[in-house]
């Protein structure tokens, strides 16, 4: 059985002072949800955040990490650094870091081995272009982000691992891939990693999808088969839009 999962990702918003009012008010609305729910706040509002939610089930998670621990790597933030915060999540690979900051899939992928290595869940996300889709290129595509993604990952450290497919033509477009689109593409993931695993490490992976999720299509999203939760941007920086999205089982 898998627990759906629901995560917001807050992108460059919200300063610590706004990170921790939101958290707050967050952590009050969601009490008792039986819903795993993360935000992923900019990497200065953290510390706030995880203050905030003291005492709440709401995981804190980061957007993205060095592929190194420690050393001359200007701008950069470290696992080491992250943990001592009390971060144990990281979500790599989003195509905002590959498309504006060059990030590949091997670099990707070194970031996810030193992750898992460090003790840390990772949110892999992956997700074609609508040239890409529009050129029949999308299990391809799919096919090379998990692959090298994942290059060197064991079967039993796939249980740190959660996929996010979030198709780049969807995202902050309020263009949603229908359910039936996005449940294809996911079930083709999980079939995939079958084949690179074992069926029982397909059946338990997490596949969150995300490109402007709202309250107004979560639920048709969530009913299918392979569709476990979501990673949301937009929508997840108020608690009105957020709330619904949680509780899209209500
Ligand atoms: P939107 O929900 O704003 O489309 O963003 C999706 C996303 O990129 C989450 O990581």
């Amino acid at each position: 059985m898998r627990k759906p999962y629901i995560a917001g990702n807050w992108k460059m918003n919200m300063t610590p002072s706004e990170g921790a009012v939101f958290a707050k008010e967050l952590a009050k609305a969601v009490e008792g949800t039986n819903t795993k729910v993360m935000v992923a706040p900019p990497y200065v509002t953290i510390p706030a955040v995880v203050e905030a939610l003291k005492g709440s089930d709401i995981i804190v998670a980061a957007q993205n990490m060095s592929d190194n621990l420690k050393g001359a790597f200007t701008g950069e933030v470290s696992a080491t650094m992250l943990k001592d915060l009390g971060i144990t999540n990281v979500i790599l690979g989003h195509s905002e870091r590959r498309a504006l900051y060059g990030e590949n899939d091997a670099f990707i992928n070194r970031k996810v081995l030193l992750a898992l290595s460090e003790g840390m869940e990772v949110d892999l996300c992956i997700g074609e272009t609508l040239e890409e889709r529009e050129a029949g290129k999308l299990e391809e595509v799919l096919s090379r982000q998990v692959e090298e993604g994942l290059k060197g990952v064991s079967a039993e450290q796939m249980q740190h691992i959660t996929l996010a497919y979030e198709p780049v033509w969807a995202i902050g477009t309020g263009k949603t891939a229908t359910p039936e689109d996005a449940d294809a593409a996911h079930a083709f993931v999980r079939s995939l990693v079958e084949k690179l695993y074992n069926k029982g490490v397909a059946e338990e992976l997490i596949i969150q999808y995300g490109g402007s999720v709202k309250a107004s299509n979560v639920k048709a999203l969530m009913s299918k088969e392979h569709i476990d939760g979501a990673l949301v941007g937009g929508a997840s920086l108020s608690v009105e839009q957020f709330l619904p999205i949680v509780n899209f089982d209500k």
